[in-house]
């Protein structure tokens, strides 16, 4: 069933989310219902909250492992040609003719530690998601969502993720975009804030999976590694991610980054 050449060893990354193909447009502004307008360019995109994730983890260097479901159609196939062509394993990824499905179910090796990134985010969400996962990440607007509290700083962030511990998470990862990220622990409840460093943004999209996947990385290559150091390094190559144009494209591969990362 599967062509991937770790399919036999024990994957250290598995990814249940979704896998979308992008369709971009790029127009002075959106048309009115109805409307025609001039575009000036146009481009398919590899996309998808779960996949992107996975796509960061592979370039990193993991042994990733998707599980989603694509259409039987040609962006299908090329999406399957993509996760290959990252060293992805496709052992878990089913093709249906009817329309894609959505998965909420985390399945993992016993091994593989979990993290949650509760996207799209609702406020009464499974109170299992935040009991049973090693890891809770989430951005401004998803703790927010969950906790009620509105984040606009690291004050903020903070009451955010108390809430989100007492709801029974044992960590707490809150992305805050261009002022770093900030992590808390039932072992250390004091937020820790890790800042970003200063760089000129091209394009923030897809920032947050970048994290995500990288961080997965770090857990399953340096699971003795402090969730403080991994969160740093996870915020190093999320940025790296935003200096240029696109999703998956500005994922860095273990190549282009520092050596002082591994
Ligand atoms: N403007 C920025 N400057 C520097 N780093 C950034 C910037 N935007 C995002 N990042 C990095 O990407 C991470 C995730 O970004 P964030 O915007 O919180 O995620 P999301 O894509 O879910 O909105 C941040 O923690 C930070 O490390
Ligand atoms: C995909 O489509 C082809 C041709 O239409 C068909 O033969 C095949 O059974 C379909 N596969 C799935 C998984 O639906
Ligand atoms: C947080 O992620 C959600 C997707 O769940 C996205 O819609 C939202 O814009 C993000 N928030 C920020 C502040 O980037």
């Amino acid at each position: 069933m599967s062509n991937s050449p770790s399919a036999t060893a024990v994957h250290d990354v598995v990814v249940v989310g979704s896998c979308m193909t992008d369709l971009v447009s790029f127009a002075p502004r959106l048309p009115k219902p109805g409307e025609t307008i001039h575009g000036h360019k146009f481009f398919i995109g590899f996309g998808g909250k779960g996949a992107n994730q996975c796509i960061q983890a592979a370039r990193l260097g993991a042994k990733a492992a998707m599980v989603c479901k694509v259409g039987n159609d040609t962006f299908g196939e090329n999406y399957i040609e993509n996760f290959k062509s990252n060293g992805i394993s496709t052992e878990y990824v089913a093709q249906t003719s009817e329309a894609s499905t959505g998965v909420a179910s985390i399945t993992v090796n016993d091994d593989v530690k979990t993290i949650f990134n509760p996207a799209p985010a609702t406020a009464d969400l499974d109170p299992d998601f935040y009991k049973k996962t090693d890891v809770f990440c989430c951005n401004e607007t998803e703790a927010e969502i969950l906790t009620g509290v509105e984040v606009s700083n690291v004050e903020d962030a903070g009451k955010a993720g108390s809430i989100l511990l007492e709801k029974g998470c044992s960590a707490v990862i809150i992305t805050m975009g261009v002022k770093g990220s900030l992590l808390m622990s039932l072992e250390n409840q004091t937020p820790c804030h890790i800042p970003t460093r200063k760089v000129k943004a091209v394009d923030t999209t897809g920032a947050g999976d970048s994290f995500v996947g990288a961080l997965a990385f770090y857990m399953a290559h340096y699971p003795c590694m402090e969730l403080e150091e991994m969160s740093r390094r996870a915020c190093d190559i999320a940025t790296v991610s935003i200096q240029s144009q696109g999703t998956q494209t500005s994922y860095p591969s273990r190549a282009q980054l520092p050596q002082e990362l591994f």
